[in-house]
């Protein structure tokens, strides 16, 4: 058996936590057990570098690696996050950690010390598996979360932030924005697993990063009327799965008639849940996707008319609450151009998928670098990379880090001849 690379070594270092013998793959929701232990883990890693690690009031871990004069301001940001969907694959999220300790140690075999600080990241929830708002921990960040509704969520096994919080060994009562924290970062750049096959039908291990589709999520509630599945006459039946099938019919239909637009109802829960028992409620959730904000905004009354018409003639009732909104992100233009530059053979992609990067992009310069996954499966266990790739995109990113910490978001100035 070949030597793994040292990207894959530290991957390997991780695969047996939060696997999911039910489901398959990984499921690692925030702040619980199996996200905790990573963090721990890559706490461990940071301090074994010498790094300066804190977390702060919201669960963002930050591991520093200091220039001479010690200044924590106009630092480059890198990293990514350590929890999971349900069921979810191994490398999204983690390889963007991972190849930020890796990039960090090929960096420190050429550097003694940064000229700006560099700091490696790791943000919670990004998936918002767990509290159903994601890319948590960098919303409350930027504070697009604010510290009271991120306290009104509850976890999807019933725990509540504050106690979930609290079980993190975090202060609930001091969560919320941090603009200085913000305004020390001079850029941030995430490395993730490509979600989809744009790199392999490029044949090319790493890409650029240029935008991510407006996206959101949103909760239905049918009610209906729980009843005997044996002695009640179908016609006498108020039955809110019905409905739930109809609308699950409708975002297919919506989102198929819109080129380009994405639609997926990925989570139902039906109450009280017997064979033989009707319904009382259904809770059920979409996911819409598109570049232009106002065509997600269209899907969802359209999906919302449907299921008005569904849950009327079925005698239920609904209620739609909106869970979490981001508008389309375009990456900062000088900084892709710059990375574009120092890796001119990476092609430039266009992601349906949500990063913590796209948050962040609301406030500081951000960009991203995708390896390429050769089954462009993700949000599932197939999701791979190979270990050269991991690899290759270690190194993309050093290259990059280097030349940023360097000489900062300013470009060298072309020497004359
Ligand atoms: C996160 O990966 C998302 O796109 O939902
Ligand atoms: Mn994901
Ligand atoms: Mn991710």
């Amino acid at each position: 058996m070949s030597t793994p690379t040292p990207t894959a070594a530290l991957l390997a270092e991780i695969e047996e936590i939060g696997r999911d013998p039910e489901r398959g793959g990984y499921s690692r929701p925030g702040f619980a057990a199996a996200e905790l232990t990573l963090r721990d883990w890559f706490v461990d890693h940071a301090r074994r570098r010498g790094l300066d690690v804190e977390i702060d009031a919201d669960g963002v871990v930050w591991a520093w690696w200091l220039p001479a004069d010690g200044t924590r301001h106009g630092a480059i940001g890198t990293g990514s996050h350590l929890d999971s969907v349900p069921g979810g694959g191994a490398y999204d999220g983690p390889l963007g950690v991972v190849s930020a300790l890796r990039a960090m140690d090929l960096l420190r075999a050429r550097i003694d010390r940064p000229a700006r600080p560099l700091v490696l990241m790791v943000l919670p929830e990004e998936e918002g598996s767990r509290f159903g708002v994601p890319c948590l921990g960098s919303r409350l960040l930027t504070g697009e979360l604010t510290a009271t509704r991120a306290r009104s969520l509850v976890a999807r096994d019933g725990v509540p932030f504050d106690e979930a919080l609290r079980s993190a060994g975090l202060d609930p009562e001091v969560v919320g924005a941090r603009p200085e924290a913000l305004a020390g970062l001079a850029a941030f750049l995430e490395l993730h697993v490509e979600q989809g096959r744009g790199l392999a039908d490029l044949d090319r291990p790493v890409a650029l990063g240029r935008s991510i589709l407006a996206h959101g999520r949103w909760r239905l509630e049918i009610r209906g009327r729980g009843d005997h599945a044996g002695s009640t006459l179908m016609e006498d039946r108020a039955d809110p799965v019905l409905v739930a099938a109809d609308v699950v019919r409708a975002v297919r239909a919506a989102a198929s008639r819109v080129p380009g637009a994405r639609g997926t109802v990925g989570r139902i829960e039906v109450v009280p849940g017997g064979t033989n028992v009707i319904a009382s409620r259904v809770l059920l959730w979409f996911d819409l996707r598109h570049a232009e904000e106002g065509v997600v905004r269209d899907l969802v009354e359209e999906i919302i008319a449907a299921a008005s018409s569904a849950a009327e003639a079925e005698g239920c009732g609904i209620a739609l609450s909106e869970e979490s909104f981001s508008p389309e992100v375009v990456f900062d233009a000088a900084l892709r151009e710059r990375l574009g530059t120092l890796l001119p053979q990476a092609p430039v992609l266009d992601t349906g998928a949500g990063h913590d990067a796209g948050v962040l992009a609301a406030a500081i310069p951000t960009g991203m670098l995708f390896v390429r996954n050769p089954t462009g499966t993700s949000h599932a266990p197939d999701e791979v990379t190979s270990d050269e790739d991991a690899e290759a995109g270690s190194e993309a990113l050093a290259h990059v880090l280097e030349d940023l910490l360097a000489h900062g978001l300013r470009p060298p100035t072309p020497t004359r001849p």
